[in-house]
């Protein structure tokens, strides 16, 4: 008998829908038994976000310095095989209730030595946020195998109104409208099966045991190499910015509150005027750095990879 468990908190639901279909296979397998932990923040966030509210979590996510988790129990005695950590992004880095587990000293003993398949669903932008995940993991002495990033529909344009949108009033839009529904597309939560199916059949093989990828060859991780030098850029100022924020105080101080609407009419202004000429430059660089994009495109598709040569075996509900 295996045993995975599979970590997730999520605030819409679409979190949870996507390990709900991803570990379907997981579950109705004999021979593995699935254990699952919902985080729960003991103060928790809202939704829909209140503008201020919002931005103010931004110095804490970056700096990880999360609310706390309430208590959590899992069953005694039981060694885990298999660790599926499920995430969304904030701010490009891991939501706070990620962080918080991950730096627990209980979430520590649990990862340590542990084989763990990261799996992301958010907007678009969760390089940077694997890349701490991915330090948060190495300090907890656990061996990442595998990461899926599955990332919201529309293009890079549409999904910076639409998730916002979404974020902020609770409104995911029609699909008689002009914009895309906000978030994963129906198609792409279904088909995050074919990771679970995956799974399934390495565990069966014992391939957790391994130094993997176990995922490849299912497009699990699709690098877009116009977003690198924007997340780069976007991490740089949010660690900036929040620094000079957390030196006002905590979230909801009223000096902070004045600061952060500041920040909202930088940010705005930069949106307007810098960010399209930014992107203009970008375009025309891009046939020179291409080279360079693309090394780095591999990396950051690492280990999973977003090669597509096992999805004719996998892609089946
Ligand atoms: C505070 C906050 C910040 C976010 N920042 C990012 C981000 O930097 N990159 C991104 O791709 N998505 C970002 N998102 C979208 C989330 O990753 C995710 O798609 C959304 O919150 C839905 O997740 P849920 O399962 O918790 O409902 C952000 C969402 C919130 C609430």
């Amino acid at each position: 008998m295996k045993n995975v468990l599979v970590i997730h908190y999520s605030q819409t639901g679409q979190l949870s829908e996507v390990v709900h279909k991803l570990c379907a296979p997981l579950e109705a397998a004999e021979g593995i038994a699935l254990h699952q932990l919902a985080l729960r923040p003991q103060q928790d966030y809202p939704f829909p976000w209140p503008l201020l509210d919002f931005v103010d979590t931004f110095p804490e996510t970056v700096y990880h310095e999360p609310r706390p988790l309430q208590p959590w129990q899992l069953p005694e005695g039981v060694e885990f095989d298999l660790v599926i950590l499920a995430y969304q992004v904030w701010f490009l880095s891991p939501a706070q209730p990620i962080t918080a587990f991950l730096q627990s000293s209980q979430g520590k003993a649990l990862l340590k030595d542990k084989p763990v398949v990261t799996v992301i669903a958010c907007r678009n932008m969760w390089l940077m946020a694997q890349e701490q995940v991915k330090q948060l993991l190495t300090q907890a002495g656990a061996r990442l195998l595998d990461n899926v990033a599955l990332v919201d529909q529309g293009s890079s344009l549409l999904t910076f109104i639409t998730t916002p949108r979404w974020m902020l009033t609770g409104n995911k839009g029609r699909p008689g409208g002009w914009l895309p529904v906000a978030g994963l597309s129906e198609q792409t939560i279904g088909r995050a099966s074919r990771f679970g199916q995956a799974l399934v059949a390495a565990l069966d093989r014992d391939e957790e045991r391994g130094p993997g990828p176990l995922l490849h060859g299912l497009e699990a991780a699709v690098v877009d190499i116009r977003l690198i030098p924007s997340e780069r850029i976007g991490r740089r100022s949010f660690m900036i910015w929040g620094k000079l924020l957390r030196r006002l105080g905590p979230p909801g101080t009223a000096a902070r509150r004045i600061a952060l609407r500041a920040y909202i009419v930088f940010l705005l202004t930069l949106i307007i005027t810098v960010v399209p000429m930014s992107m203009l430059l970008r375009t025309l660089l891009r046939p020179l750095l291409r080279r360079k994009l693309m090394a780095q495109k591999a990396y950051f598709e690492q280990p999973s990879g977003s090669g597509t040569q096992r999805m004719a075996t996998f892609t089946h509900d």
